[in-house]
């Protein structure tokens, strides 16, 4: 006969806190070794979640899983022929939580916009989403909880110009969030977007000159006349901002929340 204090501590039943609400879950973040990838990377493992950091960055990737006692996928999402339903599976294997993170911009007017920009970004932050998510449903189905949370951004409700691909992109993972929504409510699984205006990341940083010769202006005035004109609070966001909200869409206190998109983008889209 097993005795009752044995059972209780041996049990592997995780033990969830209000500061460690995600002990014993599993997330997977793709884009996860740079900016708001590695922001919600750190605010996923800090509430007690074992984090895969799924990034083409091999060597920033390892560093952040080291850092966090995560582990990694080297993998490049815009490769989708290399996306099997095998890879897929063993990359996926136990996770509960799956980020959607990983993003490029590039910035033209539509008439000079390389057609092959236009299909690489809607391959990276829309279909390869999709892939990843039709092969993490059936486990999530089956344990009865999943969170889906896709970093979206205030283009997903938003256009700018000369963000064709971008501002595409981001509308169709909206439509592919709701859609995820409402096919995972019976099951325990929720599916949320993550809107943020501009973020202090290395993305951000890289399309300033862009910005700056697209719009026939100094690089200086690129942040004043351009990044923060909608905003009524005039910074940038910080990726750990973006992370805590990550977190909690990922807890069981959001377990009400889906099919939502959340802004953070200091007031932009209240417009
Ligand atoms: N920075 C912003 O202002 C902002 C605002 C709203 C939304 N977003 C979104 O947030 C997400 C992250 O952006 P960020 O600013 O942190 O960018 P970032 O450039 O700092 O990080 C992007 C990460 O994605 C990885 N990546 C790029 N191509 C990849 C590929 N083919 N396969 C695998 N990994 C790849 C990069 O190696 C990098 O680690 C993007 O989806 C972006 O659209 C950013």
């Amino acid at each position: 006969m097993t005795d009752l204090t044995d059972a209780i501590s041996t049990s592997t039943v995780p033990v969830r806190t209000a500061e460690q609400p995600l002990t014993g879950r599993r997330a997977l973040v793709t884009g996860g070794a740079s900016g708001i990838g590695a922001a919600v990377v750190r605010a996923l493992a800090a509430r007690g979640a074992h984090v895969v950091v799924a990034d083409i960055d091999t060597a920033g990737a390892t560093a952040l899983a080291d850092e966090v006692g995560g582990s990694i996928w080297t993998v490049n999402l815009m490769d989708t022929d290399a996306l099997t339903d095998d890879t897929l599976a063993t990359a996926l294997h136990g996770v509960d939580i799956l980020v959607n993170n990983a993003g490029i911009q590039r910035i033209n007017p539509i008439q000079d916009f390389n057609p092959a920009d236009f299909h690489n970004i809607l391959t990276l932050m829309l279909e390869a989403p999709f892939l990843l998510i039709r092969a993490a449903l059936p486990q999530m189905y089956a344990a009865k909880f999943g969170r889906i949370i896709n970093v979206s951004s205030v283009h997903g409700i938003r256009a700018s110009p000369f963000k064709s691909a971008y501002v595409s992109a981001k509308h169709g993972l909206e439509g592919l969030s709701k859609v995820t929504a409402l096919e995972g409510g019976a099951y325990g699984v929720t599916s949320n977007c993550v809107a943020p205006g501009y973020v202090r990341t290395p993305l951000v940083e890289k399309q300033i000159t862009d910005q700056a010769l697209v719009h026939g202006i100094p690089e200086a005035e690129v942040l004043s006349k351009i990044m923060l004109t909608e905003s009524a609070i005039k910074r940038l966001v910080e990726p750990s901002e973006v992370g805590s909200l990550v977190a909690w869409l990922a807890s069981d206190d959001a377990a009400m929340v889906t099919g939502s998109s959340y802004t953070m983008d200091g007031g932009w889209s209240a417009r």
